[in-house]
């Protein structure tokens, strides 16, 4: 059984030491693509593999359709929206995330480029602290769940929005639900989005939502940069002068972005569950999940049922 690894953006070496251990003690054998410089060396890697894992890679037709032999495929993380599932399930491949694994990671970084920009972006002039500020939370799931309890750490007041969660669920934990979208944004200093990217959420953060958070608002997506209106943000962000927007995923626009100055700020690559602890994490989570696929038949984490 032939198990790919296909990164462009790697796993730290540990967690590519911990996959190939779980791999090698099921009998199976690894195959490595790390940093690939084009789509046709993915294509071409999968000829014979039996399951491949990856992270943000892109699992298109062509993948699929080279992938004679092709199982299973593990995205070792949350958002799974670079696989077209559809034709995933139309070839009977099974498709699975590895949910809550790199979490954590992201929520962090999320608190990360909250304090720079409430530091002024490091430029060394009085700040402000997170400590009292409320923080609107865009969806309560894995990641959302681990802001909200750093959040408490830093007291601050924790809204947030999910329309899957329940509000007792979310009051159980010392979350303030809003019944609606447009009662987070009105009431939050701090926005941290937590939506996955589907055609329902694509471009929905735009102008006229936006507009309502309060003066002297952040934004911080370390989501997915496929759910904001690029050019109804930038529109508003000229307008409101008191408004920031932090990111770990660079707007296409990037360079009309940056002519905001100090009130923007991205990452130079995606980089919210780049850390040691969320690729062991998710890599070995899936790495296991193939193996118990396999062995077992277990479909747990199939999202594609
Ligand atoms: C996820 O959906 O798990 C995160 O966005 C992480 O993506 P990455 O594996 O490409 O860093």
């Amino acid at each position: 059984m032939k198990i790919l690894v296909a990164t462009d953006k790697p796993f730290a070496p540990v967690a590519v030491e911990g996959i190939r251990k779980v791999i090698s003690e099921a009998g199976y054998e690894l195959v490595l693509l790390e940093k690939y410089t084009s789509q046709q060396q993915f294509v071409d890697a999968v000829a014979d593999v039996h399951a491949i894992i990856v992270r943000s890679d892109l699992v298109t037709p062509e993948v699929l359709n080279a992938a004679k032999n092709l199982k299973i495929v593990v995205r070792a993380g949350a958002g799974y929206d670079n696989i077209d599932l559809k034709a995933a399930t139309e070839k009977g491949v099974v498709v699975m995330n590895t949910p809550g694994q790199n979490s954590n990671a992201v929520a962090e970084l999320a608190f990360g480029m909250m304090i720079m920009a409430a530091r002024g972006m490091y430029d060394g002039k009085t700040g402000t602290e997170l400590k009292g500020k409320r923080i609107g939370i865009h969806a309560y799931g894995n990641v959302g769940r681990c802001v909200a309890t750093i959040a408490k750490g830093f007291g601050m007041t924790i809204y947030a929005y999910d329309r899957y969660v329940s509000a007792e669920a979310m009051k159980a934990e010392g979350v303030i639900p809003t019944g609606n979208v447009e009662e987070l944004y009105k009431n939050s200093d701090y926005l941290s989005l937590h939506i996955p990217a589907t055609s329902e959420t694509k471009k929905s953060i735009n102008y006229e939502l936006c507009k309502l958070l309060p003066k002297g608002a952040t934004l911080v997506n370390t989501a997915r940069g496929e759910v904001i209106d690029e050019e109804g943000l930038l529109k508003l962000l000229n307008e409101r002068t008191d408004l920031k927007y932090v990111t770990d995923i660079a707007p296409e626009m990037v360079e009309e972005y940056k002519k905001l100055g100090s009130r923007f700020f991205a990452t130079p690559k995606k980089m919210g569950a780049q850390t040691e602890e969320a690729n062991i994490n998710a890599g070995i989570a899936a790495a296991h999940q193939i193996v118990k696929f396999f062995k077992n038949g277990d479909t747990t984490f199939q999202v594609n049922k």
